[in-house]
């Protein structure tokens, strides 16, 4: 008899087709639409293996409607959606779809980061409103990227990324990480920094950083006070390692020029969110790794991994190790 497998949305039939050769597939069917927690709950009951997104947050409470659960595979790089202690505790495999999402997260970090610091969606709302009606010296200045200071928080395989665009825009590269990285300070120049000090020299700050006990709420009011003035932050981790109470503080006092998020403490974000009502935030919904190809690479990472387990093979990407 075939294992079952539970998928918590709706994918392209071409991507899953090659699992029902190895499962009992059953997958959430509605285009576009998020499971409800109670029909996740109740999907999950008798089934060997899960297909999940960032969104599906896989906690003792999950496991404990899942006594058959074996293997859990999510779509994303970031795996805090997975409560590892608890899939470890059941000796669940969990795994996810690193480096395939790598240069297109970094495309999209790089480009919130343009985005934010020439303002750029604020200057296609006044085009469309119609407030165009010249040309003036100081009309929508933003700050300059080129040559100026990126101070990278988390230096992994995404953040390096980011890092190479900027010395492609001739940025001088600060980074904090939990490790030096000495061959990539060695090899492009970039140069270590205390939290500390690199919030105090950056022009941009780019919270790269994975989500964990350890990264919640590291950039808080405290942090927000030491960064320059006229600094951008660029969130496009997580969204609990920023305090969005104290952003927004400092955002409207002016003690922070402009923020770029790609990440939120929920999401989606509510649109009554004060963060939303400021000028000088650009907010996209979550679209770090959103290319066909990549979002394409990143499925079929879950499906070899997926059946890799079902025909008892090693299975790669493991996280819960
Ligand atoms: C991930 O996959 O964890 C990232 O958030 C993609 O944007």
């Amino acid at each position: 008899m075939k294992k079952k497998l539970f998928i918590t949305r709706k994918l392209p039939a071409h991507i899953v087709e090659p699992l029902h050769s190895y499962f009992d597939v059953a997958e959430w069917s509605e285009e576009e639409a998020v499971i409800p927690r109670e029909k996740l709950l109740a999907a999950v009951k008798d089934c060997h293996a899960l297909w999940v997104t960032l969104a599906d947050q896989v906690d003792a409470e999950l496991l404990a409607h899942a006594p058959n659960l074996q293997i859990v595979s999510t779509l994303s790089v970031g795996f805090n959606n997975i409560d590892m202690e608890a899939v470890r505790s059941r000796g669940i495999i969990a795994t996810n779809t690193p480096d395939v999402l790598t240069e297109t997260t970094a495309d999209l970090v790089f480009a919130l980061l343009l985005a934010t610091a020439r303002r750029i969606p604020e200057a296609e709302r006044y085009l469309r409103e119609g407030k165009w009606q010249g040309w003036y010296p100081l009309q929508l200045v933003g700050k300059d990227v080129g040559g100026a200071t990126i101070g990278i928080i988390g230096l992994g395989r995404i953040g390096q990324a980011v890092a190479r665009r900027a010395s492609g825009f001739n940025m001088k590269v600060l980074y904090h990480n939990r490790s030096r990285k000495l061959v990539e300070e060695q090899q492009y120049g970039f140069h270590y920094k205390t939290l500390e000090d690199l919030l105090q020299e950056s022009d941009f700050v780019v919270v790269m950083a994975p989500f964990s006990k350890e990264t919640e709420g590291l950039i808080a009011e405290r942090q927000l006070a030491l960064m320059k003035k006229d600094a951008v932050l660029i969130n496009a981790a997580r969204g609990g390692i920023v305090d969005e109470v104290a952003l927004y503080q400092a955002l409207k006092d002016g003690k922070l020029w402009a923020a770029g998020l790609d990440v939120f403490e929920q999401e989606p974000i509510a649109l009554s969110h004060p963060l939303l009502t400021l000028p000088n935030v650009v907010v996209l919904p979550h679209i770090g790794s959103a290319s066909l190809q990549t979002r394409t690479a990143m499925m079929k990472l879950n499906v070899a991994a997926l059946v890799a387990y079902a025909k008892g093979e090693t299975v790669l990407n493991r996280v819960d190790s």
